[in-house]
């Protein structure tokens, strides 16, 4: 039986903010129905700042409370401020989520994600990702390397289970844990390269 917070516990049984809002500015969507959980963010922008967010999601009570407590993390953010939202910060506002459950918190931080890279656009560089890291490394859940190494880097994860707990990556059919495994043993090469990475696009932009 898992323990859930009492903040978590009010989140479910009173969600803030459901539903959609019609002229919305962005809309992020993470997970998706085939997968077992998705969500869909909608934010209203004044100039930077967000003005007003609503979500519609499916999934567990971990879902809704996370969903529903990003909302009115960023009512009243710029986006540069929402940007800076983590997973790990979501799950913190909620007074912790069973391990278990992290994953939900992290589909709160990549719906974010999305509908901020949609305002961002092509222009934003620290979105810019390799090839290697857009590749699906676990296709039950269609999760891809760039998640994974981004839940490992937010999060220090050093197993293969925290990986699963948090991403879902692993969790049917296991035939991804060998990759997994992988992806984390390389994870200090993997870190030194996302700096030479990030080095070369300032230099790319004259920053540096
Ligand atoms: S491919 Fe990852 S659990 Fe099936």
């Amino acid at each position: 039986m898992w323990d859930y917070s009492e903040k978590v516990l009010d989140h479910y049984r009173n969600p803030r903010n459901v539903g959609k809002i019609d002229d919305a500015d962005l809309i992020g969507e993470a997970g998706s129905l085939a997968c077992g959980d998705s969500l869909k963010l909608y934010l209203k922008l004044d100039g930077e700042k967000i003005v007003d967010a609503k979500f519609q999601t499916f999934g567990c009570g971990s879902a809704v409370a996370s969903s529903s407590i990003l909302t009115e993390m960023i009512i009243g953010k710029t986006l540069s401020e929402a940007k800076e939202i983590t997973n790990k910060d979501i799950a913190e506002e909620l007074g912790g989520l069973p391990q278990e459950k992290m994953h939900c918190s992290v589909m709160g931080q990549e719906a974010l994600e999305d509908a901020l890279k949609k305002y961002y656009g092509e222009t934003d560089k620290e979105s810019a990702v390799s090839e290697t890291e857009e590749k699906i490394v676990c296709t039950c859940f269609n999760v891809t390397e760039k998640q994974i190494l981004e839940a490992i880097k937010i999060n220090n994860l050093k197993t293969v289970e925290e990986v699963t707990n948090y991403t879902k990556a692993g969790g049917a059919c296991g035939r991804c844990k060998g990759y997994i495994k992988d992806i984390l043993e390389r994870g200090v090469h993997v870190r030194k390269r996302d700096a030479r990475v990030l080095v070369l696009d300032l230099l790319h932009y004259g920053e540096v």
